[in-house]
């Protein structure tokens, strides 16, 4: 059996130019402010893999360990805590920037407050940063999850002190249930992905993303490197807007070849580039993919734009390659660092390495222009949040190699 991948290029000089500007440096290096001044926070590991470069045929491979993002485990608190920040700031008519972890926590803001209940739909560590979120304002949380979720992740969420339960519907019904519940009751909203009448928070997810952008800009700058190559997993694209927005803007004429990636039972990305009828294309379903964070089949609204402008490449993978992507990263070749990442954040692991090993996938390989100068930069953005998933396929090789 061969690999096989299916690519949608994007021709981004025949694009109309996006406003990048809400994902510019000046808004990146204030949600960086505001997220270095949680005691929680520590830089991300930038990890270089040079062997596996080297056994590959690439220059350069850097991957950015987000397992360690404040003990959680996941990047996604980042948007979670910047969105409930900005929310506060707004509710209270201060900015942000008087708003440090300190006071937000603050016996004071709390008073001044009230009871809040926020409330979320999740694959899971979306949720776990909103439950953690809350718990730190001593707020309460609701969480729901779609069909099929791992009960060790729903555990963990509760563990936060939050309301959490797994439903009957895929992520995107889910999303329209806590939305009318949020409605009903005067909860308050925090989703990862927005939709007409639903923008302002989502916008602010995005940008509290930029973090692990920054972070990791900033550590190759010191290095005097450059990416030529950025690969990205998508769920609804939030994530892929906030990174693919940040590069775009930093680095504009020499901003390097975007690729997004998504598991091909949940690829709306790569469905509505396919398209290219200035509409979005929703998977409907049951998305009953392994990448259960990238289990998404609407995209972001206020995200399309920025990626259409500017990402070059859609890609659709199957099952498997995640499943090598998490392998290679917990096996690393002697010389280099281990990285633990989960089905989702291993995706593009998987993919870059398949890429430049699979004879059947030459062809994407050079439309992709990966050779020997090639500088990649990945985000493993999730470590092993599904603990029993990544022992089957770690340690007792399910979804093996095809
Ligand atoms: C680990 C992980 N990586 C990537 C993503 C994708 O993010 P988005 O839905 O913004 O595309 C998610 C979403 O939940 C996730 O949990």
């Amino acid at each position: 059996m061969t690999v096989k991948f299916d690519l949608v290029q994007n021709d981004i000089t025949k694009r109309q130019k996006t406003d990048l500007s809400f994902l510019s440096e000046d808004v990146a290096k204030k949600v960086l402010k505001f997220h270095k001044s949680f005691e929680q926070y520590w830089e991300t590991p930038l990890v270089e893999l040079k062997e596996l470069a080297r056994y590959l045929g690439l220059k350069d491979i850097f991957i950015k360990d987000e397992s360690y993002r404040f003990g959680l485990n996941a990047f996604k608190v980042l948007g979670g805590s910047f969105t409930i920040g900005q929310y506060i700031a707004n509710k209270l008519g201060k900015n942000i920037e008087e708003l440090p972890y300190k006071t937000m926590i603050s016996h004071e803001v709390k008073k001044q407050l009230g009871d809040i209940t926020f409330i979320t739909a999740t694959d899971g560590n979306h949720g776990r940063g909103i439950a953690w979120t809350a718990e730190q304002l001593k707020q309460k949380a609701i969480v729901y999850m779609p069909k099929g979720s791992a009960l060790e992740r729903r555990d963990r969420i509760r563990a936060h002190g939050a309301t959490c339960e797994i439903t009957e519907w895929n992520y995107d019904d889910t999303v329209r249930y806590c939305n009318e519940l949020a409605e009903k009751n005067g909860y308050v909203m925090v989703q990862d992905t927005a939709w007409p009448g639903y923008e302002e928070l989502p916008r602010w997810i995005m940008q509290g993303y930029m973090t692990m952008a920054y972070e990791a800009y900033l550590k190759l700058k010191s290095q005097n490197l450059r990416p030529t190559h950025i690969f990205i997993q998508a769920g609804v694209g939030s994530l892929a807007s906030g990174v693919t927005g940040f590069f775009s803007s930093i680095y504009a004429d020499k901003k390097p070849i975007i690729t997004i990636v998504e598991p091909d039972k949940a690829a709306c990305l790569y469905k509505t580039a396919k398209a290219d009828d200035e509409k979005l294309h929703p998977v409907t379903g049951e998305m009953n993919t392994i990448m259960a964070g990238l289990a998404c089949g609407e995209p972001i609204t206020i995200g399309w734009p920025v990626l259409h402008g500017n990402v070059e490449n859609f890609l659709s993978i199957p099952e498997e390659t995640a499943a090598h992507g998490m392998r290679v990263l917990g096996n690393p070749l002697k010389g280099d660092e281990r990285v633990i990442s989960g089905e989702s954040g291993a995706a593009t692991m998987g993919v870059v390495s398949q890429l430049m090993k699979k004879e059947e996938l030459a062809d994407i390989k050079k439309l992709l222009k990966l050779d020997e100068n090639s500088v990649v930069l990945l985000f493993s953005t999730e470590g092993d949040t599904y603990f029993e998933g990544y022992r089957d396929i770690v340690w007792n090789g399910s979804y093996p190699n095809i």
